[in-house]
């Protein structure tokens, strides 16, 4: 196993834990949040600057990278790290959650899931060995088991099925591996306690190097998704990383470090810039909107970027003129904001005021109100 970690400091007003994650290609602070690089590139930036806004890490996907180029050109350029010229760490996903949430007419079987290409609609077939074999190619530091994500309010009958299927996948999996890269176990179990606790004990009995939680951010309410964090957390091991998969809205970090998670990524701030919305130390705005024709003000006047130089009329011209050099700069300002972000939430616990935080930041943004 390649990776360590260790909590630093428990957060004595929140629970919330301070850590430290090594990788083969950094040390990296906990909590943290991962930009999404889907296709070996987090779009419209270059490595540099996705070094700026980022921790140094990043993620891919197992599933596009497969099908487009295919797993042995990125592991002829060295993986997906000496593809796209990244020197900071990677973390792939293993496909589990894209087979289900963009292909139709999947099988599900022992075996694996069959499934039409989402773009071209040719027949298709994963396994979790495949799913390992591919992330071996990918060359991550970090990587995920195949699991099945299901839609949170499957029966209970349908949920057990699925959990237990994706134990068997996991074990599998990890039989699979030949590499020392760090495979993590994902929670599954939709909004059942008692199908979470039961696919985390599980998974822990096979001891894996961290473990994350899947199947939430899918449709059930943010009051939900809390509640099983919150659950999760005293249940899993205190000395591994637990990683929140597809959650990055500000305040979801926010609650979701007080209920002990130490990794996120999602791809909201990336997809949400390239429609012209802004995340900012002020909350979130909306550029092309008409307030900001005459706004002569940096997207972020609390927050001093390489963006900062260009008025907020200027980026709601490029958007209403479809100029590429929109979605970069938002793109930026984005991922800048939540880097900002998560290191206010180190502070923060590291001070013992977490729940301060979050006050204050009620406070001043708009991100708790939905
Ligand atoms: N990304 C967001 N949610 C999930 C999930 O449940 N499983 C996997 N593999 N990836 C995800």
């Amino acid at each position: 196993m390649s990776i360590k970690f260790e909590v630093l400091h428990v957060c004595k007003q929140s629970g919330a834990r301070l850590g430290r994650l090594t990788t083969p290609h950094g040390v990296f602070e906990t909590p943290f949040f991962m930009p999404v690089g889907t296709q070996a590139t987090v779009k419209t930036l270059e490595p540099k600057e996705i070094k700026e806004v980022s921790e140094g890490l990043i993620l891919g996907n197992t599933y596009h990278l497969w099908l487009q180029p295919g797993e042995d050109l990125v592991e002829k350029h060295g993986g997906i790290r000496g593809f796209m010229n990244w020197d900071g760490s990677v973390l792939t996903d293993s496909g589990g959650y894209q087979v289900f949430s963009l292909t139709e007419m999947r099988k599900i079987t022992e075996e694996g899931v069959h499934f039409k290409h989402h773009k071209n609609g040719s027949a298709l077939f994963m396994s979790p060995e495949d799913s390992i074999k591919v992330q071996e190619k990918l060359g991550a530091d970090i990587i995920m088991s195949f699991d099945e994500c299901p839609p949170p309010y499957e029966t209970y009958e349908y949920m057990k099925d699925s959990v237990d299927r994706t134990l068997r996948w996991a074990k599998r999996g990890k039989d699979a591996l030949s590499t020392d890269q760090a495979l993590f176990g994902i929670v599954q179990g939709g909004l059942n306690e008692e199908l979470r606790k039961y696919c985390a004990e599980k998974l822990i009995e096979m001891d894996f190097p961290g473990y994350s939680i899947g199947g939430l951010s899918v449709g059930e309410t943010k009051e939900e998704m809390y509640q099983m964090t919150k659950y999760l957390n005293p249940i899993l091991p205190f000395d591994k990383p637990r990683y929140l998969m597809g959650v990055g809205a500000p305040d979801d970090l926010v609650e979701n470090v007080i209920h002990g998670i130490d990794m996120f990524d999602c791809v909201l701030p990336t997809r949400i810039a390239r429609h012209g919305t802004a995340l900012t130390t002020e909350g979130k705005i909306v550029i092309k909107n008409q307030t900001y024709e005459h706004d002569m003000k940096p997207l972020d006047p609390y927050l001093k970027t390489k963006v900062s130089k260009y008025t907020r009329s200027y980026i709601r011209h490029l958007f209403k003129a479809e100029e590429m050099l929109g979605m970069r700069l938002v793109t930026y300002q984005n991922l800048a904001y939540l880097k900002h972000l998560m290191q206010e939430i180190r502070t923060a616990i590291k001070e013992d005021r977490l729940l301060d935080f979050k006050e204050e930041m009620k406070k001043k943004t708009n991100y708790f109100k939905s």
